[in-house]
């Protein structure tokens, strides 16, 4: 018989608003995940925003997202400012369980669409975005402090 792990560690995972113990794990994941990571104070000005989620799995934070919604020419855009999985649990239905959830919240909220940007290399990243129904909308040369492009993505929702 084949086992699949994959959906019994999907249904262990827990998706909830970010609190103030949290954030040592979020930063700790945020420090090995980026080369330009937020710092702490970055993470605790979103504490009880409705779009900082944690993923906890087994008691330890797997993973989180951080998003929020600006009023902009009457519009109500969404945004995905951070997401990012803890390395060992990559590969598990966490990012794609927290962005399911992420994109609810905005859309509750009353955004009319999703923007985010991702490094154009990186390929993992963009694979998500585009099955959650992000397109690549324009290329920012430069936006990292490294150099490289940002794509701009995004999602229009109902
Ligand atoms: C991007 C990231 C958040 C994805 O989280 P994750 O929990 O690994 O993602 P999931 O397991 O839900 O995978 C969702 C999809 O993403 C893509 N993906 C994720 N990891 C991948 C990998 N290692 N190789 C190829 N595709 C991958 C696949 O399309 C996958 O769908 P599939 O499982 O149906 O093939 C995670 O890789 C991460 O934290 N990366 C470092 C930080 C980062 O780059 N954040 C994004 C900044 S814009």
């Amino acid at each position: 018989m084949t086992t699949d792990a994959s959906p019994d560690r999907k249904r262990d995972v827990s998706i909830r608003r970010a609190e103030r113990v949290d954030l040592l794990a979020v930063v700790r994941i945020e420090d090995e995940s980026f080369s330009q990571p937020w710092p702490y104070d970055a993470f605790d000005r979103f504490l009880g925003d409705p779009g900082f989620l944690v993923a906890e799995h087994g008691g330890e934070i797997a993973g989180y997202v951080v998003a929020d919604v600006s009023h902009r020419f009457g519009r109500r855009l969404g945004h995905v400012k951070d997401i990012a999985v803890h390395p060992d649990r990559r590969g598990a239905g966490v990012g794609s369980t927290l962005l399911s959830r992420v994109t609810a919240v905005l859309a509750a909220q009353g955004a009319d669409s999703i923007r985010l940007e991702v490094r154009r290399s990186n390929d993992d990243a963009k694979r998500l975005y585009r099955q959650f129904g992000f397109e690549p909308l324009r290329r920012v040369s430069g936006y990292y402090d490294d150099g490289e492009d940002a794509i701009v993505m995004v999602r229009k929702l109902e």
